[in-house]
């Protein structure tokens, strides 16, 4: 598992939205939306620089699997379980949300979070590496969500692709890379991560059985739709 990055929140290159109009979605949220655990995985994220999507991203998470009744979610790189939070919630009490994560501290806590928000009945955590990992799982999925180490973003688009059923999603977090994306010879966090994000956007925009579009909020978050 040494290939794993241990994640911090990198530095912010070039900020697709004003930090004023998030503060004023994040104020829209609906209050309902809000939780005590949610809290204290939002609490541990800061305290460690860990990068959770945040509350505006984990609604719409929540949104989109909502909309098409995802029962059963995939995550790549599930952290200690912040964004499988807001699926769990979406897939209900029959579904299912595979989690991964090569460090198996994060499956320790997120049993602890997710249990005590009522939620853990409807998480399978494995530990390893999620690749490997996914093909052991059986399809297909209603939704892929990629929020791996950022290298390995084509190759998970590859992988998921096939196995994402048609009006199904593929959710990527992470598509703009803080900025990186859109800036000429940009200062990476690992050499190499921010043309393999740009491959991976590439990639999914010319695929021409996905319909794809990148909410920029926080770190834009990419959703393509499986066509047929
Ligand atoms: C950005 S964090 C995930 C945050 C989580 N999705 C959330 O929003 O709460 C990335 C996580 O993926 C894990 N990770 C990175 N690459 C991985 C891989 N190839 N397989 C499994 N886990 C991986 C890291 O250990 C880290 O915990």
């Amino acid at each position: 598992m040494n290939k794993l990055h241990t994640p911090r929140t990198p530095p912010t290159i070039l900020a697709p939205v004003a930090p004023e109009i998030e503060r004023y979605l994040h104020q829209l949220t609906d209050p309902r939306t809000d939780d005590p655990v949610l809290r204290e995985m939002e609490q541990r994220a800061r305290e460690n620089e860990f990068p959770i999507v945040g509350r505006l991203v984990g609604v719409f998470l929540k949104q989109l699997a909502a909309m098409i009744g995802a029962r059963r979610v995939f995550e790549f790189g599930s952290g200690y379980g912040y964004s499988a939070f807001w699926f769990a919630q979406a897939v209900g009490e029959p579904g299912e949300v595979y989690c991964t994560d090569g460090d198996a501290e994060n499956q320790v806590l997120a049993e602890d979070y997710l249990g005590r928000a009522g939620l853990w009945g409807r998480i399978r955590f494995q530990v390893g590496v999620a690749q490997e990992i996914f093909p052991q799982v059986a399809g297909p999925f209603d939704i892929c969500y990629n929020d791996v180490d950022k290298g390995d973003y084509p190759e998970v688009w590859r992988l998921a692709r096939e196995r994402i059923r048609p009006g199904g999603l593929y959710i990527a977090d992470n598509a703009l890379w803080y900025g990186r994306v859109a800036v000429e010879n940009p200062v990476d966090v690992v050499p190499g991560w921010t043309e393999a994000v740009m491959e991976h956007n590439r990639l999914i925009f010319e695929d021409p059985e996905f319909e794809t579009f990148v909410n920029p909020v926080r770190d834009g978050v990419l959703v393509a739709r499986r066509l047929r």
